[in-house]
Formats: structure tokens, sequence, C-alpha cells
């Protein structure tokens, strides 16, 4: 007899097979009839447990199974009368692999708190399973844009000794004689390097955060995928950013159909975003908002009510561009048009989902860059090897960096970043 996933059930259809995976769920209908809900990696099934068909014994080790005990199933798929595409299950036999007691997830609803203590089990639920397998496609097709697009992948270290975002953020860690490193909190510094060699690089990893605040949008321990690419400016580095953005909404909805079901996802939402997305200034953000009410200046970021206000009514990103200089990182390339201003720009997606990319034009004049490390009040010498770059054979050069759980929490419309990664850190929890 053949072992079968539910991925394959309908070429087996009428066909006695054998299936494994776990009881999500199960009910007794009378002394005879029992409905299991099965469960493999892929979906799930109705099984139909009729004494008269299994007979006396096969029927009592169905009455012995609990919520998630793991079993293995043997019987004949067949499609509903009614429901194309919609199987059930005829049991024949079942065995027991392991018992599940007392389960601690059960029907009613549970807080957030204790979901997340039991997150070792809760990755079991449909719609946290459907959020991981949306996070799978999203990391493969990020790589499959880049890789069709001649990027090479330039694996960044994790553990530095200096800071790319700020030293506010900055996760310490004793390293022997040499005193501290950090963990990184993004590998951009180092693709930098890359680019001289490989011309267009990526990585792909955790990076570090130490963000003070809690909010459902930060994690201090989330995965991003950073690009660079030599002789790329500041236009088409958001080209770029659009065309990859909007490659992985059409696989998202081209892979992941039922996924998106489960979780009520408005996929007509998604669509509507894979058109040309909008530009605007900072300052014509902050002139936006100052029209609409709100107390802010020029020398402004902006915070998620701001986020929601400047893709309000928008069904497409927006890209925030040319910020002051004050408020963008030390690395970034001012504006020859406006030296006040750095060629940076945010993709803010839509439906309150907040900012996706990070990215700019990188400072590549030498003494421009070392007077602004210095302003910044960093020890030259951390970063001597990121100025020799400028001194060597330096070219215009541009990057960005995407938030890899922002970008799931918008295409499947989940509004907590807890839930969008197997594990999540956060400033009050490291555990499981
Ligand atoms: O805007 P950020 O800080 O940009 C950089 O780190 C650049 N060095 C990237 C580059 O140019 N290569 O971070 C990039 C993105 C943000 O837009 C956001 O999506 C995400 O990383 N991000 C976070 N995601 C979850 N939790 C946090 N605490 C995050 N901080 C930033
Ligand atoms: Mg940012």
């Amino acid at each position: 007899m053949k072992l079968i996933t539910l991925k394959d059930i309908k070429e087996h259809i009428g066909e006695e097979v054998k299936l494994r995976g776990w009881v999500r769920n199960y009910r007794k209908s009378s002394s005879k009839l029992r409905f299991i809900i099965f469960r493999d990696a892929f979906s799930d099934i109705q099984a139909v447990a009729f004494k008269p068909e299994m007979g006396e014994e096969n029927f009592e080790k169905v009455k012995q199974i609990t919520l998630e005990s793991s079993v293995e199933i043997i019987g004949v798929p067949q499609e509903h009368p009614k429901r194309k595409g919609v199987y059930e299950f005829q049991l024949k036999d079942l065995n027991i692999i392991g018992i599940s007691e007392n389960y601690p997830i059960g029907k009613k609803e549970h807080g957030a708190d204790f979901l997340l203590s039991h997150r070792h089990l809760w990755l079991r639920s449909k719609k946290q399973n459907a959020a991981l397998k949306i996070r799978h496609t999203i990391y493969y097709a990020i790589c499959e844009y880049l890789n069709k697009n001649d990027f090479y992948r330039f694996d960044s270290p994790i553990l530095t000794p200096n800071a790319s975002e700020g030293t506010t953020t900055l996760f310490e860690v004793p390293y022997f004689d040499l005193g501290s490193a950090f963990l990184s909190q993004s590998g951009q510094l180092y693709l930098e390097a890359g680019i001289m060699s490989l011309g267009k690089v990526y990585d792909f990893g955790p990076v570090f955060r130490a963000e003070k605040s809690k909010t459902r949008k930060h994690l201090t321990e989330f995965w991003m995928m950073d690009a660079e690419a030599a002789f790329v400016e500041h236009d088409e580095n958001m080209d770029i950013q659009e065309e990859l953005i909007r490659y992985v909404i059409r696989t998202i909805i081209e892979r992941n159909s039922k996924e998106l079901e489960i979780l009520e996802r408005d996929v007509e939402k998604l669509k509507k975003a894979d058109a040309p997305f909008k530009k605007m200034t900072h300052r014509e953000v902050i002139d936006m908002l100052k029209n609409k009410g709100v107390e802010i200046d020029y020398l402004d970021d902006f915070g998620a009510p701001e986020e929601e206000m400047i893709t309000a009514g928008s069904d497409v990103p927006v890209f925030v561009e040319r910020w002051p200089k004050e408020i963008k990182s030390f690395y970034m390339k001012r504006d020859k048009d406006n030296p006040d201003l750095v060629l940076g720009a945010d993709l803010i997606a839509p439906e309150g989902f907040g900012e996706i990319i990070g990215g700019s034009q990188r400072e590549d004049d030498h003494d421009i860059l070392l007077s602004r490390i210095k302003k910044e009040g960093y020890d030259v010498k951390d970063y001597q090897w990121f100025l020799d770059l400028r001194k060597y054979g330096s070219v215009p050069h541009s990057g960005f960096g995407i938030g890899l759980e922002r970008l799931i929490q918008w295409m499947s419309g989940i509004r907590y970043i807890r839930e969008v990664i197997p594990f999540p850190r956060m400033i009050n929890r490291i555990n499981p």
C-alpha cells in the first residue's frame, strides 16, 4: 500500500493508501460514527470512521485518539459528492504513533501571551502554518529575482566591530581579548566592499537591533535582505526595488492562493499594488501632514500614524525620498542639488503596514564620508576599511535593505510581526 501526502491526494482517489500526520480535531457523531480532521504538512482532510466499515477492533483504536496525537491512517480518499476539490477519507484503519495528552491549545480563545509562551505548539495551527509558507515563498522569490538579475549572494558577517545604523540599538557581546563585538544591524557596509569585486551582491540573514520599542512591527532579531550595486544611482535604485517587490507580489498570488485564503487576505488589494509606485520627497510629506493638521517639523522622522497618512488612499507603496541629512545614516550621499538632503528613500507599504525598505545612494567621496563619520562621533579607525573603498577606485553605488518580516506582514495581511517569524525575539521575550 502506498504512503502518500495530502499534496498528491487527488491522484489517489478510490485507491487504498496510507498517510502520516496529526489529529487536528475529532468529533463523535454516534456510537458507530466519528469524524477526524487529519492534517499533514500540506493540508487537512476529514476522515470518516464508520464502525461497520472498519470493524470492531480498528474502530476501538479510533476511540483512543486525542487532539494532536500523531497517527498513521489507512483508507480510501474520495472527492466530496457536491463540493469539487474537497476530499474525504474513508477510514479503514488507524495507528497511533505518539499520543498527545492534554494538548494545551484548545478551541477557546487564548491570549497573545499564552500563545507566545506556547509558540513551539502554536506553530501547528492553520493560520501559523499558512503564514510560514508565505514566508518561505517570499524568501525564495526575493532570491529568484536577484539571481535572475545577476546579483551574487555575498554573506556579510554577524559579529562586527562597528555600527551601520547608529549606536543606540547595538547588541554588545564580549569578544576575547579584543574587547567588544556587536551583532550586525545590517550587512550593508560589507556589501559595499563586495560590489567592487562582484558588481551586484546581496546578503540575507538575521540582523539584530536592541529596539526599546514595543510595537507590532518591531523585533530585536529579524531577517534582512540587503542588496547593493555598483554604478547604480538613486533613481535606478528605486526602480530595482519596485521591480523586485512587484515580482514578490505576483509570485505570492500565484503560489500561495490557498494560504492567502486561510488568512482571509484581500487579494484584490495585493493585485492593485502591482502597479507603478508613487514617490514623494520628505519635504512634500511634511507639507502634506502639516496641511492635515499634524504637528510636525521639517527635521522629523515618521511614526506609524504618519506612515499611515502617507499611503492613505493609495493602492501602491510610496517611496519617501530626499531626506534631511540630520535624520539619516552617515553613509548616504548628499543630493548635489541641495547639500542639506541625502539621496535616501524609504518604501512605505499601503494598508498601514509601514516601512518595508530603507535604501540610498551611498557617499562615494572619501573626504565627505570621513567628515560624516567624525561628525557622528565614531572612531575613524573602526571605519578605515570602509573609507578605503573610497580611496581605491570608488564608484557611484546604491543599495537597500528589505525587512523580511515587514514584507510578509503586508503580503499576508498579518498585523503582528510576532506571527510571521518562527520564534520571535522581542524586548520582553526570548523563550521558547
Ligand atoms: O531602514 P533600515 O534601518 O536600513 C538599513 O539597515 C540599511 N542599512 C539597509 C540597506 O540599505 N542595505 O532597515 C531596513 C528595513 C526597514 O525598512 C524595515 O523594513 C526593517 O528593515 N526593520 C525592522 N524589521 C523588524 N524589526 C525591526 N526592529 C526593524 N528595524 C528595521
Ligand atoms: Mg529605515
